[in-house]
């Protein structure tokens, strides 16, 4: 039986024969461009946009040209496992994607898409909290495949008990607290163009679906002077109007919508977080709990006595801070410091096969993707997400068998040449 890497390459090739050639790019910088082409200036601004001059999401990528790969030779390699074991499940891949919000921006079927072509190839779904769908609906397109939901920790405990009975409800297998978005990080290109999708009312659709979020009642010095009387503006109604009907279920009045968008940035962020919270925050539900945004291993150990079920490291893609260092140089540290007493994932600048070789052989126990899924949405909704994952696998399936490795177990720095290199 052909390898994985090879059934696809002789599907694009033989696809190449009768003049067909990918609508989705196999190579990463084409992706890209690609998307970018597509993509309109604002929605290019928010997905492809980081902190600051943009050198967190430089150091991301660079950071992978530090660990080059080192092949070995005659180790017959004809029989290979991709699969990993993550809480107590197995999954036919070492990758799964990651949280993004406001997908829609990217595709209209936005997280039901990323669902669907997840659940296809069994690997797990993380819904973001800013879904462009209700987490309800995005279970539904995920169905029987593996699925997780991302928290983002709001400053009104009700509300998060709202949404994490919701996540139990629906069946959800795991919740992925993110710790690093306390407040959105300094978003350059967004700023420039004075553009922030959740004013538009969009990527809030798990609030407004959320029997608790429509009761709550905000003062009014919480939401912030300038935007008070600018959301119920003309032009901005206007939009509203557009977005709201263009939502799933029940369409929103624009002034009602307006309202609810003032509720959400009164209550989205939250800077009082603090260790013995997070361990309150373990007490709330019974599915596994992870958390995202960790880069020290301290942390990740005193993540560990609150009793977290995973750690991702991660610094959300470069978004954050601005000059921080590359979340790869991280892994190995916080893998150490956690020494598999829980399962280490990572994600920030994965594009190809071999970043996930490297990230593996660095103490991941698997990765997620972020941008680079979204491209494949973005140019062809549900069978670009399905592209990138399968492009994805087969890239990952030959660099491990051409390194001379037959499974991710096992995959350790021996794979990697020295680092910093050493001069034989
Ligand atoms: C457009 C966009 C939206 C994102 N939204 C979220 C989110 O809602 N929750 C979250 O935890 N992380 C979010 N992230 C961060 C990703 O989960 C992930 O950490 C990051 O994309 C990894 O970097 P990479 O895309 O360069 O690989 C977002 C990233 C992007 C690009």
């Amino acid at each position: 039986m052909p390898s994985l890497g090879r059934r696809r390459q002789t599907e694009i090739y033989s696809a190449g024969l009768v003049g067909r050639t990918a609508a989705v790019p196999v190579g990463s910088a084409r992706l890209e461009q690609a998307a970018r082409r597509k993509l309109r200036a604002k929605a290019g601004a928010y997905i492809l946009g980081g902190a600051g001059a943009e050198r967190t999401m430089a150091a991301n990528r660079a950071a992978f040209d530090r660990y080059p790969i080192v092949q070995r030779m005659l180790r017959d390699v004809s029989c290979r496992d991709l699969s990993v074991q993550l809480l107590g499940r197995c999954l036919p891949l070492p990758f799964l994607l990651g949280p993004v919000g406001v997908l829609e921006l990217a595709h209209r079927e936005a997280d039901l898409a990323a669902a669907s072509a997840a659940s296809a190839t069994g690997i797990p779904f993380v819904t973001s909290n800013q879904g462009s769908y209700p987490m309800e609906e995005v279970a539904k397109a995920s169905g029987s495949g593996p699925r997780w939901f991302q928290l983002y920790w709001s400053s009104r405990d009700e509300l998060v008990d709202s949404f994490i009975a919701r996540a139990e409800r629906t069946d959800y297998d795991a919740i992925v607290v993110t710790l690093d978005t306390t407040e959105l990080g300094w978003r350059s290109r967004d700023l420039d163009r004075g553009s922030l999708p959740f004013l538009r009312g969009r990527g809030i659709a798990n609030y407004l679906s959320d029997p608790v979020f429509e009761t709550l009642s905000v003062a009014e010095e919480e939401i912030g002077p300038l935007l008070r009387p600018r959301l119920g503006a003309a032009a901005a109604l206007v939009e509203l109007l557009r977005v709201s009907r263009g939502r799933s279920g029940r369409p929103i009045p624009p002034r009602q919508l307006a309202n609810a968008i003032r509720r959400f940035l009164a209550i989205y962020a939250r800077t009082d977080l603090s260790f013995e919270k997070l361990a309150a925050l373990r007490e709330k539900t019974r599915l596994p709990l992870l958390v995202k945004g960790i880069l020290h291993p301290d942390d990740a150990r005193r993540a560990l006595d609150c009793g977290v079920d995973g750690i991702v490291v991660s610094n959300h893609g470069g978004r954050q801070v601005d000059g921080a260092t590359a979340a790869l140089d991280r892994l190995p540290l916080v893998a150490e410091g956690v020494a598999g007493k829980v399962p280490v994932l990572f994600d920030s600048g994965i594009r190809t096969g071999a970043d996930i070789v490297k990230a593996l052989a660095l103490g991941a126990a698997a990765v997620l993707l972020g941008r680079r899924y979204v491209f494949g949405l973005t140019l062809a909704g549900e069978a670009g997400v399905r592209a990138v994952i399968d492009n994805l696998a087969a890239d990952f399936d030959l660099t491990l068998g051409l390194s001379g490795r037959r499974a991710v177990r096992g995959l350790d720095r021996s794979v990697l040449a020295p680092h910093p290199p050493i001069d034989f």
